[in-house]
């Protein structure tokens, strides 16, 4: 989703913006715009697609300076197009940057209309300059401009405009929206994102709601939701070139496959010992808050919520506690019933998820025993704002399809299902289990890369088509959710996930040979029900693509069996969610999209 990057240094600021909007390419976008104080005004450049057309356009006209803002924008309102880009400018006086979403936009642009204000774009962030023009013109300076926009602006926004007339400032303005500042030597910075900015500098301010800033290379000026000159943490961030680069894959996806036996071993370091999970690994009070749960609400979205309809088994089976799970855009308008001692769980990648993120400001008035998140990124909203964290440790996960970041939550989430039967003292011997297998866990998940040859067989023959069908029962329903999303999101195939048992309930309908169908199998109690299914499918001539272990004797005559390695059953999902996104991984290869960075997708939607 839309990126900010702003600079103030004494060195050539162009290239240095650049490179930050390159390091934000992987959040989606469609165009991408720079505006920078030169010597005879300011420098304005906006391209529609690749930052690459925008990096060409700098070549030819070499616009010079050492202060400036950049922007790549993914469209909310109006088509993506060079005049909806950002920079937007007001009078070619002032410019500005924005990430968000402003929802009085209609009120404020006809207000604006009326004082003679023209509008060349259809976004609802142009206004934003105009608004700090007519506070110029109003007699504020530039700061006290930015302090006034909250009185206008409805919604969500980060914000960093210059000023033509002020050429050694940028400044910054924020609320709901990620803005952080860099601290260089004699330079500074502000991103919207830390990748951003990431190898300028290791030490971070990240700004809060209604704060604004005047940053210069000389130095800076931070300001609190009632003007008051305020200090903030400093919080030192090491982000190494190594883990935001592809290294030898074709793609961060890829990479970021490969990378799970470790990213697993990260996620378990530290929080099992012995025969058990440790105590307090989600905060301080945390096991003692556990022990109180009698219920649990999971809200998240996309890949993170299939980790939480995973998990839902768990906390039952585990904790014996149970669990409602919604959708974090659904949540908060269906006025939820809240029982008592119910433990709210977000579940985040990038914990910058505004479904998810309002879904926790909403719960936080509500009458929830707390909220505990699942999250991969320590400095994001959601982290900083859940009473209790359980960081993935996953690594940056740059490509939009989520891997890495789901298996570490299933992890992470199983863990939760431990501690909270550790705290209520129930399934004592199940835990000792359960630890002796997350600890077998990153090898068995090593050995089922090796499928990748088998999958590569099999690949081209569902790249050919428009559409699969993913089918598990229990727990591997939504590990073929997962499988069926990561499909769609990649290589644009048409997917859908069935509890297999469904089948005959109305899908069978649409299984011929142009219907490939990937099934998960793994020895379980439902197996021969499972197998019962796919006979139902082999009748009807469709081509069944089958990951069981050495126990599923199938005869395939159209597809494959592929054998996956063994592991404690209350863990197969993890083990099993592996081929699935080697196999979307492999279709998208073959198809040539965009794997990365799909299209009209974005890794961190930071909009409703
Ligand atoms: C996963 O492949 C998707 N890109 C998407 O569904 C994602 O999981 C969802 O947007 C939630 O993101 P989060 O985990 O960062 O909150």
């Amino acid at each position: 989703m839309c990126g900010i990057i702003a600079a103030a240094t004494d060195r050539s600021v162009g290239k240095l913006l650049v490179q930050g909007l390159h390091k934000m390419e992987y959040r989606g976008y469609d165009s991408a715009g720079i505006a920078l104080h030169q010597e005879d005004g300011v420098a304005h450049l906006r391209t529609l697609g690749k930052v690459n057309l925008l990096e060409e356009r700098m070549i030819q006209e070499k616009p010079k300076g050492k202060v400036g803002i950049a922007h790549t924008r993914w469209a909310t309102h109006g088509e993506p197009s060079e005049s909806n880009a950002h920079p937007h400018s007001s009078k070619n006086r002032v410019f500005i940057v924005h990430n968000g979403i402003i929802e009085n936009y209609l009120a404020l642009k006809a207000a604006l209309s009326k004082k003679g204000y023209l509008f060349q774009s259809q976004t609802d962030s142009e206004l934003i300059a105009h608004l700090i023009d007519s506070f110029l013109n109003d007699g504020k300076s530039m700061i006290e401009g930015m302090q006034a926009l909250k009185t206008s602006l409805e919604g969500a926004y980060a914000i960093a405009a210059i000023d033509k007339e002020d050429s050694n400032y940028f400044y910054l303005a924020r609320n709901k929206s990620p803005l952080l500042l860099g601290l260089g030597k004699d330079e500074y910075f502000a991103a919207s994102d830390p990748l951003a900015i990431g190898e300028l500098t290791n030490q971070f301010i990240f700004l809060e709601d209604g704060d604004t800033a005047a940053v210069s290379a000389s130095g800076l000026e931070i300001f609190d939701e009632n003007q008051k000159a305020v200090e903030r943490n400093v919080t030192k961030i090491d982000i190494s070139a190594e883990t935001t680069s592809k290294g030898n894959y074709k793609h961060f996806m890829e990479k970021e496959i490969y990378e799970q036996p470790q990213a697993i071993r990260n996620t378990l370091d530290g929080r099992i010992g012995g025969e058990d999970v440790l105590e307090n690994i989600f905060g301080e009070g945390s096991s003692k808050l556990l022990a109180e749960v009698k219920r649990i609400q999971i809200v998240a979205a996309g890949t993170s919520l299939h980790a939480g309809r995973v998990a839902a088994n768990w906390f039952s089976a585990i904790s014996q506690v149970p669990t409602q799970i919604d959708f974090a855009s659904e949540y908060t308008y269906k006025n939820p019933y809240i029982d008592e001692n119910t433990l709210l769980v977000t579940i985040s990648q990038s914990g910058e998820t505004a479904d998810t993120l309002t879904s926790l400001r909403h719960a936080k008035n509500q009458s929830y025993l707390g909220s505990l998140t699942i999250c991969n990124v320590p400095t994001s909203s959601i982290a900083r704002e859940s009473d209790f964290l359980l960081l993935t440790n996953a690594g940056p996960e740059i490509g939009v399809a989520s891997t890495k970041a789901f298996t570490t939550q299933l992890v992470a989430l199983m863990m939760l299902a431990m501690s909270i039967a550790k705290a209520k003292n129930v399934n004592p011997k199940l835990r000792t289990r359960i630890v002796t297998a997350l600890r077998a866990l990153p090898e068995i998940v090593e050995e089922s890369l090796k499928l990748k040859k088998e999958i590569q067989e099999i690949s081209p023959k569902i790249a050919e088509k428009d559409n699969a069908l993913f089918l598990g029962r229990g727990m591997f329903y939504p590990i073929a959710k997962e499988g069926a999303l990561k499909l769609k999101e990649i290589s644009y195939i048409h997917a859908e996930a069935y509890p297999a048992g469904e089948l005959k309930h109305g899908p069978l309908a649409l299984i011929d040979e142009n219907m490939p169908v990937v099934a998960l199998a793994p020895e379980s109690e439902l197996a021969e029900k499972l197998i019962s299914n796919l006979e139902e499918v082999k009748a009807r001539s469709g081509t069944l693509y089958v990951f069981g272990d050495a126990s599923s004797n199938m005869q395939i005559d159209s597809g494959k069996l592929m054998t996956m390695p063994k592991c404690d059953f209350l863990l197969t999902p993890i083990l099993y969610t592996i081929p699935l996104q080697i196999l979307s991984y492999e279709v998208a290869l073959i198809r040539g999209t965009d794997i990365d960075q799909p299209r009209n997708l974005a890794k961190s939607v930071t909009v409703e």
